[in-house]
């Protein structure tokens, strides 16, 4: 700030104009509080951080092609307008936070971003991106009006947060590799989401989604959570495994998905951590066929006719399949004990009023006072760790996201 002011006084002292660009454009930091701030860096090529925290409604930040650091601009209700015709690359994090009046957000050629980080945009309901982003590591868009992520098509990324955008009814992206996170969580009611050329992740974790396609998707490498998505459908036809079974790391889990009525993957055959069914009212079927390995439990509640899943060779948690409907538990799932595939607790049982989850907790909303001290008991009993208990993998996990 201070070494601001003194370039900045430099400037007007030496009356100089251009002559004293390269000073302006290598200030550390460029804090601009009204467009005609912006006046001496629009001849700088690049700028090194550049902080709007202005007054004017219109801000224009034409002129340099890259800032190497980091655009800011919070906590700001005048602002309605942020643009630039000629920014290609922002090196660190572009930073919008608390921006009340910020309706548009129009930045040409804008396609390498290092972190997206935008939150408390209450009306800005488009990005006027050209070009498109093309390059981000870490993208995180809370709280905005914005009804789709046109403008934002990223090939790859280590972590993706969508949450709280209320008016965000599309995610389509071309996306091939999460190498850390994907988190979409509360957004509008009716958010499709399409990643039709995703195939590996690692963290993803999907809530309140409508409708999901992940047609190339072929490896999760850590935890797969589906909660409270208000799908019918959801498959992956490529999917072959999920976490690590050799670290025992990366739970597949369905769980309050009310409307799904069926959970079947064709050539799922590895799940590092658990497999759990769970609250999924709906859930009549479920299918399994190529499932072979199992590194925690297979943790199985609800409604649903006999599990399929003929595969089985080892199972290292617990087996707890509950369902209140007829199931045949004799002919197979209760072999995998004698047979060495279950090494943990096993349980089956067919036709129950009350089916609960491995770790004891109900999934019926009439009974069940299942208290922790009676769910870590529960669990400690099936001789898992908790880890491994899909339960507490997936609360572990929600609290981290959310
Ligand atoms: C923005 O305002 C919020 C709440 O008023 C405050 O917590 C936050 O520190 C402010 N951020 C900045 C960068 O001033
Ligand atoms: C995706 O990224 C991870 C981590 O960077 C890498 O190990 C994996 O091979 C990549 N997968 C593909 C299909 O590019
Ligand atoms: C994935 O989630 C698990 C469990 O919450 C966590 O321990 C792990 O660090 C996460 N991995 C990545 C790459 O974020
Ligand atoms: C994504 O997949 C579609 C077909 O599903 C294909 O047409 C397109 O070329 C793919 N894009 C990339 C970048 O691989
Ligand atoms: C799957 O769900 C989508 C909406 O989410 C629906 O359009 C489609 O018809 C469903 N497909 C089947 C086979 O039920
Ligand atoms: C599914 O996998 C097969 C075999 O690896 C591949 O040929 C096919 O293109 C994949 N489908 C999609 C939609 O990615
Ligand atoms: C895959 O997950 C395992 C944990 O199970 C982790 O050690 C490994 O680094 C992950 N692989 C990549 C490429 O992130
Ligand atoms: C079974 O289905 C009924 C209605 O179809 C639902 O009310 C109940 O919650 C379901 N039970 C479980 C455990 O999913
Ligand atoms: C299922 O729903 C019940 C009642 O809402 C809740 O107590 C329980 O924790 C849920 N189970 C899981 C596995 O989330």
């Amino acid at each position: 700030m201070l070494a601001q002011q003194l370039l900045l006084s430099a400037f007007v002292v030496l009356g100089a104009v251009a002559a004293d660009s390269t000073a302006v454009c290598s200030t550390a930091t460029a804090t601009i509080a009204a467009q005609a701030d912006f006046a001496q860096y629009t001849d700088c090529a690049s700028l090194k951080s550049l902080v709007i925290t202005s007054g004017d409604a219109e801000i224009d930040i034409s002129g340099p092609t890259i800032i190497t650091g980091d655009l800011t601009a919070t906590n700001n209700s005048v602002m309605n307008s942020l643009t630039s015709t000629s920014l290609a690359s922002i090196g660190g994090t572009f930073t919008l936070d608390g921006l009340t009046q910020l309706s548009t957000l129009q930045f040409d050629v804008l396609t390498t971003v290092d972190s997206i980080d935008w939150s408390g945009l209450p009306v800005l309901g488009s990005l006027t991106f050209s070009t498109g982003v093309s390059t981000a590591s870490n993208v995180l868009i809370t709280n905005t009006f914005i009804s789709s992520l046109d403008g934002i098509n990223l090939m790859t990324v280590d972590s993706i947060d969508i949450n709280n955008n209320n008016r965000l009814v599309e995610i389509d992206t071309q996306i091939t590799n999460i190498s850390t996170s994907l988190n979409i969580a509360s957004n509008n009611k009716a958010l499709v989401v399409s990643l039709p050329n995703l195939s590996w992740a690692n963290n993803m974790t999907f809530r309140d989604v409508y409708s999901l396609s992940t047609p190339s998707l072929a490896t999760v490498n850590g935890s797969f959570f589906l909660i409270d998505n208000t799908f019918t459908n959801y498959t992956s036809a490529n999917l072959t495994s999920v976490g690590n079974f050799a670290t025992s790391q990366g739970s597949l889990a369905f769980v309050g998905n009310t409307a799904l009525t069926t959970v079947s993957f064709a050539n799922v055959n590895s799940v590092g951590g658990a497999f759990q069914v769970a609250n999924n009212t709906a859930v009549a079927t479920i299918s399994m066929p190529e499932l072979t390995q199992v590194g925690g439990a297979i943790d199985l509640s609800g409604n649903f006719t006999t599990p399929y899943a003929p595969s089985l060779q080892n199972v290292v948690g617990a087996l707890n399949i509950q369902s209140s409907e007829t199931i045949d538990c004799s002919t197979y799932w209760d072999t995998l004990k004698d047979d060495d595939i279950v090494q943990g607790k096993s349980t089956c049982i067919s036709a129950t009023d009350d089916p609960t989850t491995a770790d004891g907790t109900s999934t019926s909303t009439s009974t069940g006072s299942s208290s922790s001290s009676t769910a870590e008991g529960a669990a400690s009993s099936y001789g898992i760790n908790h880890a491994a208990a899909g339960i507490s993998v997936v609360g572990g996990l929600l609290s981290m996201l959310l």
